[in-house]
């Protein structure tokens, strides 16, 4: 069974004490309401990560995500963060490969192989982020372009490397948007990318990876897109600021 996954980005937003008011709230609705399994990752900026992990202690499946890391341990490279810092103040999880950071900070595949290698070492799980732009989709691009961005920063893995991966599969056209990719559109790309890494890992391993879709999902829309058999669960962007939208979207799993 692959693990069900919602992940929260809180991107560049909140202050310190509004994100600690906010995950205080969502880690309570979370343990009062929420009746299945489904593992639950909040992601703030960098500085508030230690003042979260303080709220999340051992909260049974919340777990603690970053937005990014640096591909060296450490060294004289200002204002980036390594992977074992972000290990140190209690994170699980980071996001590489944001389509954010690739538009807007110049990440290509290469350096992204590297750090999804780097994070992996050190026992962090990467949520690698793929996805075309609408001009690539309406080209009908858009399995060739995700096929080589998944190739490109994840087929050096070895087959258990790869298997600790959870892949996110966002559409840029489809952040903050409005926009969702409809359940067939989202079901279709997921199937395409499970159906590559059989091809080149082992069916087992690519039925085992769960794959997030993220996309302006809302509580109205996730339990359709949640629904499809590919889809593993969501990355939540603007959602993931208001802790009863966010609960809700995890309870679509209910
Ligand atoms: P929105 O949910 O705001 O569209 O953002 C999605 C996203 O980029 C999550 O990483």
């Amino acid at each position: 069974m692959r693990k069900k996954i919602v992940a929260g980005n809180w991107k560049m937003n909140c202050t310190l004490p509004e994100g600690k008011k906010l995950a205080s709230e969502i880690i309570h609705m979370v343990q009062d309401e929420v009746n299945n399994d489904t593992d639950v990752i909040l992601i703030p900026p960098f500085i508030h990560l230690t003042g979260i992990q303080n709220l999340i202690c051992s909260s049974k499946n919340i777990f603690l995500g970053a937005q990014n890391c640096h591909q060296n341990q450490n060294g004289a490279f200002t204002g980036e963060i390594s992977a074992g810092m972000l290990v140190s103040c209690g994170a699980t999880h980071v996001i590489l490969g944001h389509s954010e950071r690739r538009e807007y900070f110049g990440e290509t595949d290469e350096l992204l192989a590297e750090k999804v290698s780097f994070a992996l070492e050190n026992q962090l799980i990467p949520i690698f982020c793929c996805g075309e732009k609408l001009e690539v989709r309406e080209a009908g691009k858009h399995e060739d372009l995700v096929s080589m961005q998944v190739e490109k920063a994840l087929f050096g893995l070895s087959e258990d490397q790869i298997s600790k991966v959870v892949i996110a599969y966002e559409p840029v056209w489809a952040i903050g948007t409005g926009k969702t990719a409809s359940a067939e559109q989202a079901q279709e790309m997921h199937a395409f990318i499970r159906k590559q890494i059989a091809a080149k890992y082992s069916q087992e391993t690519a039925d085992s990876i769960s794959i997030l879709y993220g996309g302006s999902v809302k509580p109205e829309n996730a339990k359709e897109i949640f629904s499809q058999s590919d889809v593993d669960g969501g990355l939540i962007g603007g959602a993931s600021l208001k802790s009863r939208d966010f609960t809700n979207i995890v309870k679509s799993f209910d």
